[in-house]
């Protein structure tokens, strides 16, 4: 029971344990991150799918539309992406108590904010690396984003002139240079199954 300026928590009477009772599946978060053009969005959709065919609850949120509502208000220097991965975290804390399994897909690429995402979500967060070197996704560039990012129409660019930290000890590393999407998905379906958070 916390009590912040005022403001007092109430407790619910069904429980996330109640939820997750009926849905047969337990909350989670697998947060996917990586490099613009390394495939997070593509393996997220096909986990989804994937979960979806087997009656799972799912939501996904997906960096560029998220930047669309919720986050419009966001740019790209540190602060604000600081304050997107924030949001994101308390949102992905809500839907893990509505039981959902949760995918998210943001570049994410400051490891001291994704560290404060799995201190808030404990053993819920699941962080996926999705692994691709900056040289392929620059040749895949599917926006054209990484040709306007080295012509200069595009300032602070993640892997160009904004940093990305990869995750030192993240649950789930998917190559997706070498492996096919469907393999990549088959990877963190088999991580949700041994570790019991669907059945
Ligand atoms: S972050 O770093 O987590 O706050 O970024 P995110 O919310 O995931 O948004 C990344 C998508 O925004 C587009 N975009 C940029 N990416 C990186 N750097 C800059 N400056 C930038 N400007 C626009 C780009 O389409 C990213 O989408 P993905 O899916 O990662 O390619």
């Amino acid at each position: 029971m916390s009590d912040i300026k005022n403001i007092l928590w109430h407790d619910t009477s069904i429980k996330r344990e109640d939820r997750e009772a009926v849905l047969k599946q337990r909350g989670t978060v697998l947060w996917f991150t990586g490099l613009s053009g390394s495939g997070k969005s593509t393996v997220a959709n096909a986990v989804e799918k994937r979960l979806f065919e087997e009656r799972k609850l799912t939501y996904l949120l997906d960096g560029d539309n998220i930047r669309h509502g919720l986050n419009r208000d966001l740019g790209f220097d540190v602060a604000d992406r600081m304050e997107n991965i924030r949001r994101i975290a308390e949102v992905s804390k809500l839907f893990i108590d509505a039981g959902l399994i949760t995918l998210t897909a943001f570049i994410s690429p400051f490891r001291e904010d994704r560290n404060k995402v799995r201190e808030l979500l404990g053993e819920r967060f699941i962080e996926v690396f999705v692994d691709c070197p900056l040289e392929v996704c620059e040749d895949r560039d599917p926006k054209g984003l990484y040709k306007k990012a080295r012509a200069g129409k595009i300032k602070d660019f993640t892997g160009i002139d904004s940093l990305y930290e990869k995750p030192t000890s993240p649950e789930i590393i998917i190559r997706t240079d070498a492996l096919s999407v469907d393999a990549c998905a088959n990877e963190i379906i088999h991580y949700l199954e041994v570790k019991k958070f669907i059945r």
